[in-house]
């Protein structure tokens, strides 16, 4: 007898994708949105959940971190349809760049077409204040790697443009999203009807934080902010032609900026008392997201 060989990433994902379809019903979502370290809560705007475990998907990697409860909460906010990730993995658990963006291919195979990726950061910008939502204007790369090295898979772009194995970019967090997310902020009286900052988030592999010395030469290079997440999942949102919105929490001043040593228990705490901002912001923010899609599909 021979065994049959491992199901391609590919193939894997559209497994993936096509069990939570079935999960999911008649609800097609087309917006996702990822919730990072102490954000968890967010999920709780969801009204109608319906829940499943990361565990519980073929293939899907498994949180290890606290704070990362691990499982997609679907229903609706404001009214429209969302699946969310309640938590999501990391390169310094272990997982390969491969695995740290699978959730985002089977995202992109379900049909979502826009994803807010939100996480905890550390402020390096020195008009930021803990407990801030900032929008990512752009980001640096200082991973080590890039999640597409490897043959290229051209089947997941179905979008004209996509899938390809050279591409732009230019505007990696899109600029009408970022608009959305300005004029969803200004309505919300928790954000005091202000606009949002927009920073540069540069990707650490993590786990330890920083020195003073890296936040020196990261504020030199042009960030604003920094963090160990995100920036695979940007990749490969882009890739598969997604648009994607990019919002950090800064749980943390960064190393060096402020006297205090830095703890995970530190980001955790700063990042739930931020999570009824967003979920605000969410409620504004998804359906006009939505009204866009509309009109692209329309
Ligand atoms: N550095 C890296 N990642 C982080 C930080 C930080 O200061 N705060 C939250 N995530």
């Amino acid at each position: 007898m021979t065994s049959s060989p491992l199901p391609s990433y590919f193939d894997q994902a559209n497994k993936a994708a096509n069990f939570l379809r079935e999960k999911l019903g008649a609800l097609m979502p087309r917006i996702g949105i990822v919730l990072g370290s102490g954000l968890g809560a967010v999920a709780d705007a969801v009204s109608s959940p319906v829940f499943v475990a990361y565990g519980a998907i073929p293939h899907f990697p498994q949180s290890t971190v606290e704070g990362h409860s691990g499982r997609i909460v679907a229903g609706l906010l404001g009214g429209v349809p969302v699946i969310v990730m309640q938590g999501r993995v990391h390169y310094y658990e272990g997982y390969t760049p491969q695995q740290v963006t699978f959730p985002m291919r089977v995202l992109g195979r379900l049909g979502i077409e826009s994803v807010i990726l939100t996480n905890a950061a550390g402020g390096i910008n020195s008009n930021y204040q803990i407990g801030q939502l900032v929008l990512l204007a752009d980001h640096i790369n200082l991973l080590g790697f890039n999640p597409l090295v490897g043959p290229n898979e051209p089947r997941f772009g179905e979008v004209p443009g996509s899938g390809l194995r050279f591409f732009d970019m230019t505007e990696a967090y899109s600029v009408q999203l970022r608009g959305l997310a300005q004029e969803a902020a200004r309505t919300i009286s928790e954000s005091g009807g202000e606009a949002l900052h927009e920073g540069v988030y540069l990707a650490t592999s993590g786990p330890s934080f920083e020195t003073p010395a890296e936040i020196r030469a990261f504020r030199a290079l042009g960030a604003d902010l920094v963090g160990m997440s995100t920036v695979p999942e940007t990749i490969v949102a882009r890739h598969m032609g997604m648009r994607v919105l990019g919002i950090s929490c800064v749980t943390n001043l960064a190393a060096g900026i402020s006297a205090t040593q830095l703890s995970h228990e530190e980001v955790f705490e700063a990042g739930s008392r931020v999570q009824h901002k967003l979920a605000r912001l969410f409620e504004r923010l998804v359906p006009a997201i939505a009204a866009t899609q509309m009109e692209t599909a329309s």
